[in-house]
């Protein structure tokens, strides 16, 4: 597939460029700083894009089939955090505007703008949205482990017991690409870990 990934500079971003690579995906990264990306493949494109403008992002989403976003937004003690609901307006418009429906998008549960950002989403009936949600992120590469799923916050254990507190940020890339070709988790929010 030939997909968007927003958010490529980033921790999660950077595992996740690189398996997509890996499994044949065609990358465009979109950056606001391209040279901070250090992955270098004959299919990967790093482009310098401004994620809350629509009129910057259409023309690098054109003949795309999918964006992952992998943005982050650090929350502040002066200000509160929009780039969530910001920057998903700006990619919503521009994937009309250029006929693709298929976003996956990570969040968490900890900060209102994400959970604006995925009311917005429940209000967009136009596209295939999936929007994943891993517990604490730890710097590590994908295992070989079961992945495990729930909708809603976390995944719980038979008591109703969030199962784990981390997970590999490479583990939460492998599922985020496996959802390009599953209709399992579409218009949802997904809780996941792994076993
Ligand atoms: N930390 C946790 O334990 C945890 C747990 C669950 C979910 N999450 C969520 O998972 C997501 C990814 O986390 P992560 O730690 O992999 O993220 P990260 O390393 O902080 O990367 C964030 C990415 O967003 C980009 N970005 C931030 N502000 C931007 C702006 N104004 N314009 C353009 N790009 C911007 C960054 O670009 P630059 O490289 O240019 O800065 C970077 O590529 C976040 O939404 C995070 O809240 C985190």
């Amino acid at each position: 597939m030939r997909i968007v990934v927003l958010g490529a500079t980033g921790q999660t971003g950077q595992y996740l460029v690189n398996q997509a690579l890996h499994q044949g995906h065609v990358v465009t990264a979109v950056a606001r700083n391209p040279g901070k990306m250090t992955v270098m493949h004959d299919k990967l494109q790093v482009v310098e894009g401004n994620i809350f403008s629509e009129e910057s992002l259409k023309p690098l989403f054109k003949d795309h089939d999918a964006v992952i976003s992998c943005l982050g937004f650090p929350a502040s003690a002066f200000s509160g955090v929009t780039g969530y609901t910001q920057s998903m307006k700006a990619v919503i418009g521009a994937m009309r505007e250029t006929k693709m429906n298929r976003l996956i998008a990570m969040t968490s549960c900890v900060l209102t703008n994400m959970y604006e950002m995925e009311n917005f989403l429940k209000d967009t009936d136009d596209i295939n949205w999936t929007v994943v949600r891993p517990p604490g992120l730890k710097n590590e590469s994908a295992t070989a482990k079961e992945i495990l799923t729930h909708e809603g916050y976390f995944v719980p254990d038979e008591r109703g017991s969030p199962i784990g507190q981390t997970i590999a940020r490479g583990d939460v890339a492998r599922f985020m690409l496996s959802l390009l070709n599953s209709n399992a988790w579409v218009k949802k929010g997904v809780a996941m870990i792994t076993k």
